[in-house]
């Protein structure tokens, strides 16, 4: 069965995921999972998915081209060399990051009928099960950043990718733009994705008879107190800011005017020196 895949805030993400016995490898619902977690993969362009993307706190996860099930695995650099790649993650939709890990790797694990596996992968297949065994310790890949961008991070209520455009404005602040790719109405919100440290210390959203209706930070849900409010189509964050941290996600919502309208959200966001 093709899951729904959890996205950054699911608490289970962030959980360590348990081992599995290897008694349990047999049983309907482990097989389960395993075969959910390969339908689910298959319905999407990533390489890579790990059971607690599934809701299933497991430590078990597949790696694509071959295909690859891998129960408790572990992993161990060979090596010295690291090496950088751009990644990206299902449930960090729409961003990508830079990332540096071991270029080579010793991964030891069990195949869905609890055979043992013990090879060594490297360059591309390394770093996606580091990246994978990362989900089964509750790591995301953002939190091993320095840097990542916002892709296409942002998107409407509909699910629908809209465009990110940054710019800079005045020094180093930058201000992030999601326009919506075609006119929308009712409740919509639109989530940033941020890659580094920082302020955020404006929202605003056109056009104008736009409200902002509420606004968290990685599911916490700021008090209308903790935002100075400005004009109803704006937000002014205080003199400090909204303190945001690298692989945090910032959400607006928003009622829209009567009728469906193009909307474009702004927040200006100062990085941290
Ligand atoms: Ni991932």
């Amino acid at each position: 069965m093709i899951r729904t895949i959890t996205e950054m805030g699911d608490p289970v993400l962030y959980q360590v995921a348990r081992e599995v016995s290897p008694e349990e490898i047999p049983s309907p619902e482990i097989q389960g999972v395993i075969d959910d977690l390969i339908q689910t993969l298959k319905s999407t362009t990533g390489v890579g998915l790990a059971a607690p993307q599934i809701s299933q706190s497991l430590r078990i996860c597949i790696v694509d081209k071959p295909l690859t099930v891998l129960i408790n695995p572990i992993i161990t650099p060979v090596g010295e060399v690291t090496d950088t790649s751009f990644e990206g993650c299902l449930s960090v939709p729409g961003v990508r990051g830079e990332v540096r890990r071991p270029q080579t790797v010793r991964v030891q694990a069990l195949d869905r009928r609890g055979k043992e596996i013990d090879q060594t992968w490297t360059l591309f297949r390394a770093i996606v099960v580091q990246h994978e065994v990362d989900h089964l310790d509750g790591i995301l890949y953002v939190s091993r950043t320095e840097f990542t961008f916002p892709d296409n991070s942002a998107r409407v209520k509909s699910h629908e990718s809209v465009p990110v455009r940054t710019h800079m404005i005045g020094g180093s602040k930058k201000t992030f733009v999601v326009d919506s790719p075609k006119p929308v109405g009712g409740a919509q919100h639109v989530t940033f994705g941020f890659d580094q440290r920082g302020t955020v210390t404006g929202i605003r959203v056109q056009p104008g008879g736009a409200r902002i209706t509420g606004v968290s930070l990685s599911g916490v849900r700021f008090k209308r107190k903790d935002y100075p409010a400005g004009l109803a189509d704006q937000v002014i964050c205080g003199e400090r800011g909204l303190i945001v941290a690298a692989g945090d996600q910032l959400r607006i919502d928003m009622a829209m005017p009567k009728g469906k309208r193009q909307i474009s959200v702004e927040a200006d966001f100062d990085p941290a020196t």
